[in-house]
């Protein structure tokens, strides 16, 4: 029986929001595949914060949602989570990321993502007083309607935020285990220099006694030896980004060679000038040296894209060939936490699918 007043059977929002720039869609590519980096508070578009500030009653710093595209140009990440977390004041309520997520999945699917792995930021939430409940279930009711709205599935990473230190994030994760069933995994992110790995050593330990997967944020903003710590203190199994990786000839062999998955942001990378323009991204230079490189978006409502969008930059900026961006797909595939036989099906409908 439908519920008309519960979130998961209000109708699916199936319609494209509009790109900040205003600009046509490049051609989508649609490979099946799956997305690993994609911070759902990321996702929030500008007119999604209008909507939801005025049925929350939130008063917004800006004029209206053409003044808040035009600060999409930041300097840096830290210029960036300035805005994403004034942004984020208008979720409230278990309906507004119910919402979120759930705009997500439906623009995802138009991608050809069959399977995301969404970040969160629970204390970005819990600090302004909404309660984690609000948050995990609005999250995984869109999860969970993904499959038959969609045809997707989905898992909930949660991300501790690192500039909050180790002592919030174990607090975290202490109200977190009381939603084990409804994560698959926990991560790190937020303002990244400063803040090494090893200060969670303890959390992420306590994380995977608990059969929790777990990823980090590292070589983004950072050096090298974030990296290497994320590896050997926090024993992750994936790195976020990490293309700072390659300034380090010898993280690059161990990465290689133990087929780490990096999931990589090619616009994200842009927008907060890790890299100067699309065309000197080194992602050709990452998949060259055999690195298991994986394409993201990130914060897609920020950075002027969806998976797709990411897909055609490397393209067009980059020239990678159908075969590269074929890798790509079948990458993260192989790098999400899918069981064998699920990661088998999709895997061989990439390799039934069409350019
Ligand atoms: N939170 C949201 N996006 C992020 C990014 N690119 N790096 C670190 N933390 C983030
Ligand atoms: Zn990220």
């Amino acid at each position: 029986m439908r519920d008309p007043t519960h979130p998961a059977d209000r109708p699916a929002q199936l319609d494209r929001p509009a790109r900040p720039d205003g600009n046509a869609q490049p051609d989508r590519l649609a490979l099946p595949k799956a997305e690993l980096h994609v911070h759902i508070e990321g996702t929030l578009e500008a007119d999604m914060v209008f909507r939801l500030g005025a049925r929350n009653g939130v008063r917004l710093p800006f004029a209206g949602v053409e003044d808040l595209r035009a600060r999409y140009s930041f300097s840096n990440l830290g210029s960036f989570l300035d805005l994403y977390y004034s942004c984020m004041a208008v979720l409230r309520t278990e309906d507004d990321f119910f919402d979120l997520a759930d705009a997500y999945l439906a623009r995802a699917s138009k991608d050809g993502v069959r399977h995301a792995e969404i970040f969160f930021d629970p204390q970005a939430h819990t600090s302004r007083s909404v309660p984690l409940e609000a948050v995990v279930n609005g999250l995984t009711s869109a999860v969970s309607a993904a499959r038959s709205r969609y045809g997707m599935s989905a898992g909930l990473i949660a991300c501790f935020l690192r500039d909050q230190g180790p002592d919030a994030a174990m607090d975290t994760l202490d109200q977190l285990l009381h939603h084990r069933d409804a994560i698959i995994g926990v991560g790190l992110d937020s303002a990244e220099v400063g803040y090494p790995p090893a200060l969670f050593a303890d959390v992420f330990s306590r994380a995977r006694a608990q059969g929790l997967h777990c990823v980090a944020h590292a070589g983004e903003e950072g050096p090298p030896s974030y990296v290497w710590e994320a590896l050997d203190v926090l024993r992750v199994e994936r790195i976020d980004h990490g293309v700072r990786s390659l300034e380090d000839r010898n993280l690059v062999a161990r990465l290689a060679d133990e087929q780490v998955p990096l999931t990589v942001c090619p616009l994200s990378n842009v927008r907060l000038k890790v890299v100067e323009r699309i065309e000197e991204h080194p992602v050709a230079a990452m998949l060259e040296a055999g690195l298991a490189v994986t394409v993201n978006s990130d914060d897609p409502a920020y950075f002027g894209g969806y998976l797709d969008d990411n897909f055609a930059a490397l393209a067009q900026g980059v020239g990678l060939d159908s075969y590269a961006l074929r890798t790509l797909a079948r990458n993260s595939l192989q790098a999400s936490f899918l069981d064998d036989a699920t990661r088998k099906t999709h895997l061989d409908h990439l390799d039934a699918s069409e350019d």
